[in-house]
């Protein structure tokens, strides 16, 4: 078996968006799935994964992807899923000349599913990676990002950015624009999520802002407002002053609100995480529920969070420095 992991991600920065050209900076965090692979000789492909959600659930499926899995999870989410990692291994089998090939894949994660964590792009690096070591191919970060978007775009109807894929290979902090990613530099963040246990449609969301874009000025505005606050923000990021990006990430989270991308869940944990000293909050991803991100060097926010109605779990993220990791 070859194994591989990839990190989940906050926004601090630019969901959105970044769909439409601005800029917005995504920090891996320390949450990570985990994909093993193994060669089959029938050419089918059977996955089996685990642990989709912090509460942990399992999903099985085997044979053609027609087998509807058994599990107690909204049909959107499965649906994706296996819709990712069926992306994932075409793109294996596309880089490796191999399209024939077959795999028994196995996931294990501990990103909330559609939660804004980037959970999609993490299984779909790690999945490209280890499919692609299992038949002897190593390829470089970028290009597995490359591909990994390319899943994500053919998944969400050619609704994404290269923003979740590239952070979550390549890891650290990044600025994506465009075709142009980066790693840039940042200082050793406080980052605390909260989860409202829900999840977000990410294709449906980002729809949603399309359409209201095309409708009002205002949302089209909004868009480039978004891009000022992220240029802002990657300045106070420069310079390690915490207090001006927690500002900025209010500010982005409130431009978000005009959106109509956030939901009373992900107000009611900003506005705890802001009441209890936070530096600032927002909702991360692509909104509608699931997480939002805080900034906080005491315990203050993660204790209120925890007592937050609404909030299911509120935990401390490290910046994870490493993006895909070769692990067997
Ligand atoms: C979703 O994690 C982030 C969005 O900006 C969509 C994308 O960038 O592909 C909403």
């Amino acid at each position: 078996m070859t194994l591989s992991s990839a990190p989940g991600k906050v926004y601090l920065f630019g969901e959105h968006a970044v769909v439409y050209g601005e800029p917005a900076v995504p920090c891996a965090i320390e949450r990570r799935a985990r994909v093993g692979v193994e060669q089959r000789s029938d050419g089918k492909l059977r996955v089996h994964a685990e642990d989709l959600s912090l509460d942990g659930f399992t999903v099985e499926y085997g044979g053609d992807t027609n087998d509807r899995p058994d599990v107690d999870v909204a049909e959107n989410l499965v649906d994706a899923a296996m819709g990712y990692v069926d992306g994932a291994i075409e793109q294996v089998r596309d880089a490796t000349g191999e399209p024939e090939v077959g795999f028994d894949v196995t996931i294990e994660s501990d990103i909330p599913l559609g939660a804004g964590l980037g959970s999609s792009a993490a299984v779909v690096v790690a999945a490209i990676d280890a499919a692609t070591r299992e038949l002897g191919v190593t390829l470089e970060r970028e290009e597995i990002a490359d591909r990994a978007f390319r899943t994500e775009y053919d998944v969400q109807d050619g609704q994404a950015s290269r923003a979740d894929t590239f952070c979550s290979a390549v890891g650290g902090a990044v600025r994506v624009e465009g075709e142009d990613c980066r790693a840039i530099e940042a200082p050793d963040l406080p980052i605390v999520v909260g989860f409202d246990g829900g999840a977000g449609d990410t294709g449906a969301l980002v729809a949603g802002v399309r359409a209201l874009r095309e409708e009002y000025d205002f949302a089209a505005d909004t868009v480039e407002a978004i891009g000022d606050v992220v240029r802002n923000g990657e300045k106070a990021l420069a310079a390690g002053d915490l207090e001006e990006l927690g500002r900025l990430m209010d500010f982005n989270h409130g431009l978000l609100s005009a959106l109509d991308v956030s939901a009373r869940t992900l107000d009611t944990m900003v506005w705890a995480a802001r009441d209890a000293g936070a530096y600032g909050a927002k909702l991360t991803g692509a909104g509608g529920g699931g997480c939002i991100v805080a900034l906080d060097p005491t315990e203050a926010t993660e204790t209120a969070l925890k007592f937050t109605p609404g909030c299911e779990d509120a935990f401390r993220a490290a910046l994870a420095e490493d993006g895909v990791k070769r692990l067997e």
